[in-house]
């Protein structure tokens, strides 16, 4: 056999050998559904009949499954709730004078409040009382956030870098807390800024060890990873970061809410496929778009 056949023999070999390479499936380590989401669904289900100011959680299909199976209710409107009705109170959280509203209403509250967003809630409200000038390192626009400023008897300044402190007149006694779904590495960015320009910082940790955990292990998985699928709703604070985060070293990652959304052609050629999945992804969706990818492999 001549030089110039050998070699053709090769490559149809090496095609044929790549093409019947089947593309593992790999989850992260620790994915989706955090304490506080798994308590707010278990207490959804128990009060049936009810409705949540707010979406209880970031998850669209979620909601429409309470909503359906459970006989809970999404209303955005505060108005909307009348006397004797039951108020679930979603995992973020809400602004401490529409609670002081619907209390007045004569609404029955039930407190699905992740209580690792109560205690920012806590340490802004006392805080404040003791004449601190309150720091909140977040997204201002985030529920989670209003409501947590909402607790402060003063201004509250909230910021996501220490360029946004320069030009604000703190006094010398500061308390900072987290938005609970931050990166720590920004935190301490924001809390060594202000220790250096200030006598005395009171410094909260207020970021939750459930978004540590999906974090640590989304980024080891997409070490690996020749592409990423992360699920979670696409207003999910926590599913954004994962995304970036799985960017920083497995350029195909993609954020998808449902199983239409998958592309076959982001599986081309790939040996391995990593998923993870946000804070407030449920199991089945999880469940589903596994079996989807499956088929694809
Ligand atoms: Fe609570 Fe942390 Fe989940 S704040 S809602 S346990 S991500």
């Amino acid at each position: 056999m001549n030089c110039i056949l050998k070699y053709l023999l090769v490559q149809v070999i090496i095609l044929h050998i790549t093409k019947d390479v089947f593309m593992e499936i790999e989850l992260a380590k620790q994915y989706g559904f955090c304490f506080g989401v798994k308590r707010a669904i278990k207490i959804a289900e128990e009060t049936q009949k009810s409705a949540t100011y707010g979406p209880l959680i970031h998850n669209r299909l979620e909601i429409d499954r309470l909503k359906n199976d459970f006989n809970v209710d999404l209303k955005e409107n505060i108005d909307s709730f009348k006397r004797g009705d039951k108020a679930i109170i979603r995992t973020h959280g809400i602004e401490k004078s529409d609670l002081i509203h619907l209390q007045s209403e004569g609404v029955q509250l039930i407190d699905a409040t992740c209580p690792f967003v109560t205690k920012p809630q806590q340490i802004v409200e006392e805080m404040s009382e003791q004449g601190y000038d309150i720091v909140i390192f977040g997204d201002k626009d985030h529920p989670e956030i209003k409501g947590v400023k909402s607790y402060s008897k003063k201004d509250a300044y909230v910021v996501l870098t220490p360029d946004e402190l320069r030009n604000i007149n703190l006094k010398e006694k500061i308390a900072l807390v987290s938005q609970t779904t931050r990166k720590i590495s920004n935190f301490l960015k924001v809390a060594n800024y202000l220790i250096e320009n200030h006598k005395e910082v009171r410094v909260f940790n207020t970021i939750c060890n459930a978004t540590f955990e999906n974090q640590s292990a989304a980024s080891e998985l997409s070490k690996k990873a020749d592409v990423m699928v992360i699920i979670g709703g696409k207003n999910s604070s926590n599913t954004k970061q994962l995304l970036t985060i799985c960017k920083d070293d497995c350029q195909d990652s993609y954020h998808i809410e449902s199983v239409e959304e998958l592309k076959k052609e982001w599986f081309n050629n790939k040996r391995l496929c990593g998923i993870t999945a946000g804070a407030s992804t449920p199991d089945w969706i999880i469940k589903e778009i596994f079996n989807e990818i499956s088929k694809i492999s």
